[in-house]
């Protein structure tokens, strides 16, 4: 199956809050509000991978920072407003979250969304020169694609996520200039 890396739109909400829903545990999933927030304050960061009949089967959603030596681990802190963190003529991509339908999982969909969703945000904004992200060290899909990609571990945010066991684990940050 083939599907189009298309800009999010406002319609999608529904397919994005079940995409949300199936990708991360209840206690990390964002809400409606949130992802509206980032819709309507920067879509330059907001793409689906769009099937047939307005069924999604993938979401990345970013923000645009400026550029700064190192990191400053308030920036990631869960739930904050795009639309006070996300500056359109930003120098560094933050993808802040994507999600690959169950059903479409493991067949290069996640890693084409990520390639290929950050090519058009760099082509359609030509100040971009930087990404930058964290991950769960539990999340070995979404490392490798990083990695493949050329992302490299730049530091660790403590305690960021809850895991199973109750313990909480860091968030790995990782960049590519
Ligand atoms: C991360 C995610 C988007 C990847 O989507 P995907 O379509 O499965 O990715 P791909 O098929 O492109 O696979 C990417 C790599 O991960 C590997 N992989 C896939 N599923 C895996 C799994 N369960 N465990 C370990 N590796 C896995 C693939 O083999 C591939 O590695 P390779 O290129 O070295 O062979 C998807 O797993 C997902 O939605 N996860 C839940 C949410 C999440 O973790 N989001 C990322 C952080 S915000």
């Amino acid at each position: 199956m083939s599907f189009t890396l298309r800009p999010a739109a406002m319609a999608d909400m529904a397919e994005i809050m079940r995409l949300e829903r199936a990708g991360f545990a209840e206690a990390i999933q964002e809400t409606e509000e949130a992802f509206a927030e980032r819709l309507s304050s920067a879509p330059e960061g907001c793409w689906v991978l769009a099937g047939e009949a307005k069924r999604l089967y993938g979401y990345l959603c970013a923000e645009f920072w400026p550029l700064e030596q190192g990191f400053n681990s308030a920036r990631f802190a869960r739930n904050h407003a795009a639309a006070e963190a996300h500056v359109p003529d930003g120098e560094e991509v933050y993808v802040s979250s994507m999600v690959v339908d169950p059903a479409t999982r493991g067949t290069g969909w996640g890693h084409r969304l990520f390639r290929d969703a950050l090519v058009e945000m760099f082509a359609r904004h030509p100040r971009l020169r930087s990404t930058i992200l964290i991950v769960n060290p539990e999340w070995d899909a979404a490392r490798r694609i990083y990695r493949a990609e050329g992302f490299a571990e730049i530091g660790e945010i403590e305690g960021y996520f809850a895991s199973g066991s109750g313990q909480r684990l860091p968030a790995i940050v990782m960049r590519r200039n």
